[in-house]
């Protein structure tokens, strides 16, 4: 009796799946690599990273006490603090806001605004990021 299909052997279909899972894999790094090098160098600018760290109720949480009449993004009915409004116009020191928000105690011992910065709440580089943010409302 005659076999009427030939049946591949086994290593020759195993060579064939090694094979095609090899062109899957460089398929699948060459997209990857492509989709990295098309990300732009910074995913967010600084300002909204800013707007984030100073809306996030586990970073800043600035709009607990502050509103923002200039920004349209932010909800807030906060009444507590004065408003962050004309910040480039009322702090035109960069380094007297930094401090202020770095330790406000020391300009009032009795306010109930956190030392952010003393305290381990938020980085250098994050107050930095917050102001860039200030300095647009
Ligand atoms: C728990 C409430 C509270 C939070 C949260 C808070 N602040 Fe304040 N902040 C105040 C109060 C109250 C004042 C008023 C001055 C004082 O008490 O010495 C103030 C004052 C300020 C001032 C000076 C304002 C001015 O017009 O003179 C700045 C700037 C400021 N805060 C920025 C921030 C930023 C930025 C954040 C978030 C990173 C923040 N604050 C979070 C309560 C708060």
């Amino acid at each position: 009796m005659t076999r009427r299909f030939a049946r591949p052997s086994f290593a020759a279909v195993a060579r064939k799946e090694d094979s095609s899972r090899e062109r899957f894999w460089a398929v699948f790094f060459l997209a990857v690599a492509a989709g990295v090098a098309s990300l732009p160098a910074h995913s967010s600018t600084s300002i909204d990273r800013g707007r984030a760290l100073a809306d996030d109720y586990m970073k800043g949480n600035c709009f607990a006490c502050h509103s923002a009449p200039g920004d349209g993004k932010i909800v807030t009915k906060a009444n507590i603090a004065p408003p962050l409004a004309r910040m480039r116009e009322r702090f035109p020191d960069r380094e007297l806001l930094l401090r202020q928000i770095w330790d406000p105690t020391v300009r009032n011992p009795d306010t109930v605004m956190p030392p952010f910065g003393k305290h381990r709440i938020l980085s250098e580089e994050e107050i930095e990021l917050i102001i860039d943010y200030l300095y647009t409302l």
